[in-house]
């Protein structure tokens, strides 16, 4: 296992300094929140790295965990955003707040990319969320293709709260697995959901103990590592086009990715 160290322009921090850490272990790779001690507060460093870590993810990688150290997954930005001094060297939404529309929207889109990634074909992201998962937290959870939660999880989505909308890549995957009704009440309610509501409304797979939840994302990696490698992220593309597409464009779909790996596992070319 390794630990990786970010490189690129100036402004860029070790993951150990965006308050993350990386391991790959073969086909899995595991990225920890850990800044426990302020709950795992996010920065647009944490972004930074995390969008990093996505661009420079080993071939290899088939799984990726994202988890939190300490007693919450995560409880979102990092309110020091919301003073005037901000969080040393990354400004405040004071100062953002001067940008010109175009440049406040790249700021958001470079935070966005530390989210997108988790949803590429070749990976299954699945987030290992206990204790809150509030706003940024939350949808950091919402980024991963899978969520297992330990008992005592909260989720929050506690921007509207705050004055702001959720822009961190959450709002499709929470309106696409619970419906537009229900996100309307989690969101602009900014009310707790906990892990039997989770599971009931299908943001959460599965709930366990805390004690039990690295082995149940343990467990969960290696049934979906059990299968082949190519026809997963064929599969996973088929299944994330799906509701974009109509009976007859996903099963022309369908021919399109069969012709392929049929073509593959008998090798004609
Ligand atoms: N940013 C910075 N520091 C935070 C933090 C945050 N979001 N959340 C907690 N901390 C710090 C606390 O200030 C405290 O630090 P000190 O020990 O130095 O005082 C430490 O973490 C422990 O916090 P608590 O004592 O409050 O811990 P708790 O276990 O009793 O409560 C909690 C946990 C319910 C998550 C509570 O800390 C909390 O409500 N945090 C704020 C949550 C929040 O409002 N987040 C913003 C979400 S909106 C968002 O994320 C917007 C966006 O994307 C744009």
């Amino acid at each position: 296992m390794a630990e990786a160290v970010l490189g690129g322009s100036a402004e860029d921090v070790s993951i150990k300094e965006a308050g993350l850490r990386y391991e790959v272990d073969g086909e899995i790779a595991t990225i920890t929140l850990d800044r426990p001690e302020k709950r795992n507060a996010q920065t647009f460093a944490t972004w930074s790295a995390l969008a990093r870590i996505g661009d420079d993810l080993p071939e290899q990688v088939r799984i990726v965990v994202v988890q939190g150290e300490g007693p919450s997954f995560s409880a979102g930005i990092d309110l020091r955003m919301f003073t005037p001094e901000g969080v040393p060297g990354q400004g405040s939404f004071s100062s953002v707040a001067q940008l010109d529309n175009v440049s406040f929207e790249q700021r958001i889109e470079q935070a966005q990319q530390g989210f997108l990634w988790l949803r590429r074909p070749e990976i299954v992201s699945i987030a290992a969320v206990h204790g809150h998962a509030i706003g940024a937290g939350f949808q950091l959870a919402l980024a991963c293709d899978l969520r297992i939660v330990a008992d005592d999880v909260k989720f929050c989505m506690k921007e509207p709260a705050l004055g702001l909308v959720p822009d961190l890549t959450g709002t499709k995957p929470l309106v696409d697995l619970v419906g537009t009704a229900k996100a309307i009440d989690i969101c602009l309610t900014a009310r707790f959901v906990d892990a039997q509501e989770a599971f009931r409304i299908g943001l959460a797979e599965r709930v366990v103990s805390g004690a039990e939840l690295t082995q149940a994302v343990r467990d969960k990696a290696a049934e979906l590592l059990s299968t082949n490698r190519d026809a997963a992220t064929a599969t996973k593309r088929l299944l994330q086009g799906a509701r974009g597409r109509t009976l007859e464009e996903q099963t022309a779909a369908e021919r399109v990715e069969q012709a392929a790996r049929i073509k593959a596992l008998f090798a004609v070319s």
